[in-house]
């Protein structure tokens, strides 16, 4: 008796959504293939992984003829409301989709509860980050965590350093597909931002709200060649990180431009690479570092996850309450650019 392939419902096929299925055409391992291929417009010339006669307008369609649902499309409407129908039909759904799950996390909760949801693609693309702050190190306490978590803004200073101007960097991002379908959410910090509130309310606290995070945002696109230069000068490095500490008895949770010396961990990574320092009571300091966006990096992500769901393993699972705030501990500063 022959095993028939799983079927994928992909909604969406651009970067992420084309590569992964280039990965998945590569993977005789993994037995599934597109059901359905949901696109904004059927006309456009499209890799040969994305299956002509699978390509459709129709994202009702896509999710019904599922056996689980990836959603790469992007946005917070359209998508969370597709997302949502999918897990409504009992359909497990992997994204690589930071907006929404920042921006519906309460509709999506019950279902993250349930381990419906795979999301290791939505933070630091195919670095693993969510695995390891839901799964290893959850034995330890968290105490502070600071996070280079967008590749279009690292790619940019990085680029900046070299002497290159704000408008080729950001341009040359967007060719090697780095960036947002809106380029603003990388360079004004919310991209880095969405990714900082998932992560702040694995491992943190559940309730985090976005709105209080982006209030507590800063991008890169004000800062000049000059002060790039200035950081250099003084031996150290110019980053977007995203920062969660305690302070004042509360987690604080915020994205800024900081100075970080040479010796800092997250000075080393340039181009589209993330990196995450993590404190926690007992394991003392993480450091986890590689590519933080990018077709491949992030279909590999999404492969893993859609491996995972296809063998029904829970996706990550949530903190029951929030993780009580240290009184006496002194968190890293890093130098905040004015
Ligand atoms: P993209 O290249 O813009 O692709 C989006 C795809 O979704 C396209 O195929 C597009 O159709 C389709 N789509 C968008 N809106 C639609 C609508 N209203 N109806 C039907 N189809 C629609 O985006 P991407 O870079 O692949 O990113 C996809 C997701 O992955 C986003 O959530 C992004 O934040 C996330 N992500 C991206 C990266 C990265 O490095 N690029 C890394 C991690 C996570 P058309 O092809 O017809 O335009
Ligand atoms: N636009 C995002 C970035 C893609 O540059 O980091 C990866 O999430």
């Amino acid at each position: 008796m022959t095993q028939q392939a799983a079927k994928i419902g992909l909604l969406g096929a651009g970067t992420v959504g084309s590569s992964f299925l280039e990965l998945l055409e590569q993977r005789s391992d993994v037995f599934a293939k597109p059901s359905g291929i949901l696109v904004r417009d059927p006309n456009k010339a499209r890799s040969a992984s994305v299956v002509a006669d699978k390509v459709t307008t129709d994202p009702e369609a896509v999710i019904a003829a599922a056996d689980i649902v990836l959603e790469l499309m992007g946005g917070t409407d359209l998508a969370g409301d597709l997302i949502l129908t999918a897990l409504a039909q009992g359909k497990r759904v992997v994204t690589a989709n930071k907006a929404v799950l920042a921006e519906r996390w309460q509709e999506l909760r019950p279902y993250l509860a349930q381990g419906l949801l795979y999301f290791e693609a939505a933070v630091m693309a195919g670095t693993p980050v969510i695995g390891p702050l839901t799964g290893a190190l959850r034995g330890s306490s968290p105490l502070e965590l600071h996070a280079i978590l967008n590749g279009t803004c690292n790619y940019i200073l990085s680029q900046l350093e070299l002497g290159v101007t704000y408008q080729e960097a950001l341009k040359e991002a967007q060719r090697l597909g780095y960036a947002e379908a809106d380029p603003s959410l990388d360079v004004e910090g919310f991209d880095a931002a969405h990714k900082l509130t998932i992560l702040a309310r694995l491992a943190f606290d559940p309730d985090i709200a976005w709105e209080s995070v982006k209030a507590r945002t800063r991008g890169i696109s004000q800062l000049t060649p000059a002060i790039i230069k200035e950081a250099m000068e003084d031996g150290g490095r110019v980053r977007l990180v995203g920062s969660v500490y305690p302070q004042d008895g509360a987690w604080q949770v915020e994205v800024c431009p900081v100075y970080l010396p040479a010796a800092h961990p997250l000075a080393a990574e340039a181009s589209n690479r993330n990196g995450l320092v993590f404190y926690g009571d007992a394991v003392g300091q993480v450091f986890i570092a590689g590519a933080g966006a990018g077709a491949l990096p992030t279909a590999s992500a999404v492969l893993a996850d859609t491996i995972a769901a296809l063998a029904a393993r829970p996706g990550p699972s949530l903190l029951p309450a929030a993780v009580p705030v240290p009184l006496d501990y002194q968190a890293e500063k890093l130098g905040e650019i004015a």
